[in-house]
């Protein structure tokens, strides 16, 4: 447990005192504190067409393992370390809809139970049924399928990468995207709303991809995308050209087969950690053989960002890294650019978790 931290246990969270037994600062004023240094920013993202976003980031705002994001008509409170009080849930719903000037559906998810499988069980915490229908959240004026439970544990879409979809959109004109580990396509969507010439998808959800191809069909004016599914190894190894290996004594399961191919952007925004029957995806130890064959997928000229969203890597060492392998491989970085959260995902140290790095090859 980190300094400061609640000890784990029901009840801990509650609008008087936020962690009982700690002095700490209430989870209310906390609250009132965030929403009143989003002031400015939520005017802008309204007016850039968005309604998806933090509003309290509780490792930075004063309650850690606590986030309160809006999808759209959605509130969606999330505890990851212990059960919020039911009377402080509803008092932080009144707080945001007074101080919004809106009514929202209350969705609470509480991940800290269980290896972060959200808590089904008590009715103290059961959404209303519109709280839980299929609803629409909007980011940078796309349309997004906003889901407050489904079968998968994280929302299905990460708002931390809202600054790299806008990025997206804006440096996609003419390009061949291919977006990878694309989950519910929000890179994708945003790169055929940019005017891309080609969107590829690529994960091997097939849950995940469902969700991206729901979000196209909620943007009918944009041209259509393709949707690849496929583990990341045999396929980006197939577009890049390269042999797909088998580890000695270890039959491969049957894959999809790609021709080999170029894009001009494409995107790269592992998970931290997956093991599957082609290769492990470990952000911390190998970020190499990620990097390695979707640099060799970029055309001359053309663009890789790649994110790490590990809390433990520094930006620093991460980008000395990834330069290095770059200039290894033969595609060596002309140009580079850091790409930040926005405001709603503050960061005391600058050093947030999600560090997004733009490559020009
Ligand atoms: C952190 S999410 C990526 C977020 C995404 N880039 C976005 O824009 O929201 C991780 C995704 O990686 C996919 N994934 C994990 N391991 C994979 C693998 N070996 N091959 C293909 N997809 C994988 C998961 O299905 C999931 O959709």
């Amino acid at each position: 447990m980190h300094a400061g931290e609640a000890p784990p246990g029901p009840l801990l969270l509650n609008c008087s005192s936020a962690y009982q037994g700690y002095v700490h600062v209430p989870l209310e004023s906390a609250l009132r504190a965030a929403l009143d240094s989003r002031n400015g920013l939520l005017t802008e993202l309204h007016a850039q067409g968005t309604d998806c976003y933090r509003l309290f980031h509780g490792s930075q705002e004063g309650a850690a393992g606590l986030t309160i994001d809006r999808y759209g008509p959605q509130l969606l409170v999330q505890s990851f370390h212990q059960t919020l009080d039911h009377d402080a849930l509803l008092d932080l719903h009144a707080t945001i809809e007074q101080v919004l000037g809106l009514e929202l559906l209350l969705v609470y998810n509480d991940r800290s139970q269980g290896n972060s499988r959200i808590d089904r069980r008590d009715p103290a915490y059961q959404a209303s049924e519109a709280a839980l229908a299929d609803l629409i959240g909007h980011e940078w004026g796309l349309n997004y399928r906003v889901r407050g439970r489904h079968a998968g544990q994280d929302p299905l879409l990460f708002l931390d990468l809202r600054n790299a979809r806008g990025w997206v959109k804006q440096n996609s004109a003419g390009k061949r995207v291919l977006n990878l580990f694309a989950y519910t396509c929000g890179v994708g969507l945003s790169a055929a709303a940019g005017g891309a010439r080609e969107v590829c998808n690529l994960d091997f959800a097939d849950g995940n991809l469902a969700v991206g191809r729901e979000n196209a069909a909620l943007n009918p004016e944009l041209p259509s995308m393709e949707f690849i599914q496929s583990d990341y190894f045999p396929a980006i190894r197939q577009l890049a050209g390269l042999p797909v290996s088998q580890r000695r004594g270890h039959k491969l399961p049957p894959y999809p087969r790609l021709e080999p191919r170029q894009f001009d952007l494409v995107f790269l925004d592992p998970p931290a950690w997956a093991k599957s029957a082609f290769g492990t995806v470990d952000l911390l130890r190998d970020y190499q053989s990620l990097l390695k064959p979707a640099l060799l997928s970029t055309a001359e000229d053309g663009v890789l960002v790649c994110c790490n969203n590990l809390a433990k890597v520094s930006l620093d060492d991460w980008r000395t890294q990834v330069l290095r392998c770059a200039e290894k491989n033969g595609r060596p970085v002309r140009e580079w650019q850091v790409l930040a959260p926005a405001a709603d995902f503050p960061s005391m140290d600058n050093q947030p978790p999600l560090k997004t790095l733009i490559l020009h090859l």
